[in-house]
């Protein structure tokens, strides 16, 4: 058995965090060989319900969970954590779009950038998913001038799922039929859901599909406005399946993206990638391997998708002028 890792989960207590301690502790990020220790974050209001949780967990008696921490303090939270994954954060409601929350939420990630910094582990990897995602990534990376920028990522890996199970959807397929669907730039309404390099049993989905006028006025949409559907429906914000994409992002980051696929993260913009400019955190496909993500170079857009992605870099770059006061002193 190897020596546990520590992972830190904020906002423990809360609709993410339901889901996401159980699947974490049976070993669904990091293997069965893996054992982990749980660092959970919360408000002191939140504490008492943080505390059940904890004893359902222990009520699982999970082989894997070999400790756990509940805290409301950030510093003993990251405490030498190995993963950091940064739920905590209010949810949208009916009618608001997630960038409405940017105020409210972005203060959250400047201490907790910091305390990322001052206690984290040296290997530590950072994924922010209380919204609006990417920014707030970029609030708590610029507030962590220490840990390397390619250590931090926001989550568009629920975005790439729901894109995948509408095109299995739409073929006709499984969903593990579905191969190299993209998500460009933004976790919002203006994210681009690309299938233009996609696969379907090895074939370009593009012609499997044969139908554009679905991609542009029925899958693209879809996938844009999924977390609005969802709270329509449910009256609170995915939970479940944000929590099974925290799991799916992290294993592709741990334990490698298979050979010939690809998956999305929001990372930063720091090599110019398809001339998105330098210092926000924008949504590539990436492969993943020994804990490390590569951006996959060199495809080729529809202008339609290029058209996209200058309005969704433009809607990054306007919600970083909003919180230019939050982003600390990192170059
Ligand atoms: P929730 O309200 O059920 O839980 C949030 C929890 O965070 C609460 O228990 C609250 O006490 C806690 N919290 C608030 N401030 C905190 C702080 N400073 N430190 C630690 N904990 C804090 O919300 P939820 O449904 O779990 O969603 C959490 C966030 O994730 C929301 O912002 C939501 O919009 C976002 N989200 C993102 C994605 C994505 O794909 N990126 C998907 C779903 C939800
Ligand atoms: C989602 O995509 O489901 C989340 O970001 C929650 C939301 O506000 O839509």
């Amino acid at each position: 058995m190897k020596s546990p890792i520590r992972v830190t989960v904020t906002g423990a207590a809360g609709q993410i965090g339901y889901s996401l301690l159980f699947r974490l502790a049976a070993g669904d990020a990091f293997g069965p060989e893996q054992p982990i220790i749980l660092q959970m974050l919360e408000i002191p209001p939140a504490m008492q319900a943080l505390k059940g949780v904890a004893m359902e967990l222990e009520d699982c008696a999970f082989p894997l969970l070999h400790d756990m921490v509940l805290t409301d303090d950030p510093a003993v939270a990251f405490r030498d954590t190995n993963w950091a994954l940064l739920v905590g954060a209010k949810p949208r409601g009916k009618g608001q779009e997630r960038s409405d929350l940017i105020r409210d939420n972005g203060p959250i990630f400047v201490g907790q950038g910091r305390a990322i910094n001052e206690n984290a582990a040296p290997d530590v990897r950072v994924l922010v998913v209380g919204n609006p995602a990417n920014t707030n990534c970029l609030i708590a990376m610029s507030n962590a001038p220490d840990v390397p920028k390619e250590r931090f990522a926001a989550m568009t890996r629920l975005d790439h799922n729901r894109a995948v199970n509408q095109v299995a959807k739409k073929a006709g397929v499984h969903v593990t039929d579905v191969q190299r669907i993209a998500i460009w730039g933004n976790h919002s309404a203006t994210q681009v859901p690309d299938l233009n390099h996609a696969l379907i049993r090895g074939e370009p989905a593009p012609q499997v599909i044969g139908d554009e006028t679905w991609v542009r006025d029925t899958f693209i949409p879809t996938v844009q406005q999924r977390g609005k559907a969802v709270i329509e429906m449910r009256g609170h914000s995915s939970a479940a399946s944000a929590a099974n994409a925290i799991i799916d992002h992290v294993r592709s980051l741990a334990l490698g993206t298979p050979e010939g696929d690809w998956v999305s993260m929001a990372v930063p913009s720091e090599l110019g990638e398809y001339g998105v400019p330098e210092g926000i955190i924008f949504s590539y496909p990436v492969t993943c391997r020994d804990g490390h993500y590569s951006v996959v170079n060199g495809l080729e857009h529809p202008d339609y998708i290029g058209e996209m992605i200058e309005v969704t870099t433009q809607e990054l770059l306007r919600e970083r002028a909003v919180v230019e006061d939050l982003l600390g002193s990192r170059p």
